[in-house]
């Protein structure tokens, strides 16, 4: 348990997705926003020079979204020199946290559009991001109130795509709820819902000065990891990109500078005889296929007990073929496109290659047009075949017996990764010899193994998969803030 940080809460209510009134409020809401031409650019405490300026494409359609200018190394400089720790006294912070997060709820038709037309949301996923960014900056705002120490100065946070919302304004959230200045760097795919962001939080009353945007590409996030004049870095993408963060933050930067790094995962899941199929199967297929397998928390590698094997694969084909695939403007779609066009050919070239080997087990047809990639089930003899983390709706499938569940363990623990892990049975002591030996940050038992609830479930890994603390969790607010000074006889 952490400090007493946080007091009476309430997660964001969101939308009903099986309720006609619903439904049609959102289809109202988003409207008006179906053909904006939305900008983004650097959004500084002073001039902006600006750089490259690009198109930005919807990843279902390959319709104009909107146009990104992107951060110069000027803008960079820029940034960091008028950057300033935000001076207001924390309640007063935590207050415009709460104004932002009612801003964000009150502009939830722009938001769902963009979230469809720029990160290939579906509107659940779409609702589900909101209330998360929402939820953080409720979350931390409650926090801020309690924080006795403080901040650090300067905080780069670089965050990734397949968030754009809720993961950019977590990382945002914290480091001004504990008085740092933010330079927020979106992932290159996302700059427009990420200045749409920024805009509410200025509109809130967070400092221009405080908050300052600079999209861009990878150079603009390496550029911000080797200036000494940033105290602390909040990351969550790729295992790889943190780790080349590391070594230029060792390089640069001072040795107690934070690094909070939320990175991949190769989760598995098992089910065993004792499993109900029908959850197992929905659980299944939400944490394999939701998202369209990008999320980091999605399940890679399921495995079931022989005994039941041909059951619940027969149940999870014929669940697939329920799934509607296509453009994610439509709010009966189940499963998007991927990001983009390298992501698309990336983990086509690895389905084909499982599908030359013979090992494709179950395969749907992607539309046409847009980069789609077709949810698909692959053989493999236990997790230790897989390569790496494939960030799509790819899920490989495994078979075990009783007596071989230690060796199971032994091998999700052995990939060096653990972030989720998921755990259908109705055996109390296998749930507890489970719990026990996984080393990974979050454990599932008897549901899907995404989606984790600020506040309820804070979420972050282990090993490979990340740094800690974990992300909406009582810890996470402290490693913003200075460490207390030791005590002089200690
Ligand atoms: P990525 O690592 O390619 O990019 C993430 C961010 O880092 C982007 O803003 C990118 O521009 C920036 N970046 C790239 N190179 C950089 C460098 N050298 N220095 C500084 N910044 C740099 O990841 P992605 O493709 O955007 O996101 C997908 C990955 O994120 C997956 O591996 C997924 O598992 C992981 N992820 C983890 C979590 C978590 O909470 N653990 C959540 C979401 C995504
Ligand atoms: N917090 C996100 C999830 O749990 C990554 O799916």
């Amino acid at each position: 348990t952490g400090p007493e940080l946080f007091g009476a809460r309430r997660n964001a209510c969101g939308f009903d997705l099986t309720a006609a009134p619903d439904l049609e409020k959102i289809a109202a809401a988003r409207a008006p926003f179906a053909e904006t031409v939305f900008e983004a650019a650097p959004m500084l405490a002073g001039r902006a020079a600006g750089g490259l300026r690009r198109e930005v494409t919807n990843p279902a359609t390959g319709a104009r979204v909107g146009f990104v200018t992107e951060a110069g190394a000027p803008d960079i400089d820029t940034a960091l020199r008028l950057a300033e720790p935000w001076a207001a006294e924390r309640q007063a912070r935590a207050e415009v946290l709460r104004r932002a997060a009612d801003l964000y709820e009150a502009e939830f038709g722009a938001i769902f559009a963009l979230l469809a037309r720029e990160a290939g949301k579906t509107q659940a996923d779409a609702v589900s991001e909101l209330r998360e960014a929402v939820d953080f900056l409720r979350y931390y705002a409650d926090g801020a109130g309690a924080l006795r120490h403080p901040c650090r100065g300067i905080f780069a946070c670089i965050s990734p795509w397949n968030f754009p919302l809720a993961i950019f304004t977590g990382q945002i959230a914290a480091a001004l709820a504990a008085g740092n200045a933010v330079l927020a760097k979106p992932a290159e795919q996302t700059p427009l819902i990420a200045a749409f962001a920024v805009g509410l939080l200025h509109r809130a009353g967070v400092p221009v000065s405080a908050l300052q945007l600079l999209p861009g590409d990878g150079a603009v996030g390496a550029a911000l990891t080797r200036d000494a004049r940033v105290a602390g870095v909040a990351f969550t993408g790729g295992t790889d990109t943190a780790l080349k963060i590391r070594a230029s933050m060792a390089e640069h930067l001072d040795p107690g500078a934070p690094l909070i790094a939320e990175t991949g995962g190769l989760n598995a899941m098992v089910v065993d005889s004792t499993a109900l199929p029908e959850q197992a199967v929905r659980d299944i297929l939400a944490s394999s296929f939701q998202s369209a397998g990008q999320r980091c928390s999605a399940l890679r590698c399921l495995y079931v007990q022989e005994d039941i094997a041909e059951t619940v694969l027969e149940m999870l084909f014929g669940a697939m073929d329920d799934l509607a695939l296509g453009d994610p403007w439509h709010l009966a779609t189940d499963v998007g496109p991927v990001i983009d066009a390298e992501a698309q050919a990336g983990i086509a070239g690895y389905v084909a290659q499982a599908r030359a080997e013979g090992r494709v087990l179950k395969e749907l047809s992607a539309p046409a047009g847009g980069h789609f990639v077709a949810p698909v089930v692959i053989k493999v003899p236990g997790i230790e075949a897989m390569p790496r983390e494939i960030f799509g709706p790819v899920l490989h499938v495994a078979t075990f017996r009783a007596v071989d569940l230690d060796r199971v363990i032994a091998a999700v623990n052995a990939t060096g990764y653990g972030l989720t892990f998921g755990l259908h049975t109705r055996i109390d002591d296998r749930v507890q010899q489970v719990v026990a030996a996984m080393r990974v940050g979050n454990i599932y038992v008897n549901r899907n193994q995404i989606g984790a609830v600020v506040g309820s479930q804070p979420f972050g890994g282990e090993g490979l998969s990340g740094t800690g603390p974990k992300a909406g969790g009582p810890q996470y607010l402290l490693r913003f803030c200075k460490p207390p000074r030791p005590a002089a006889d200690d």
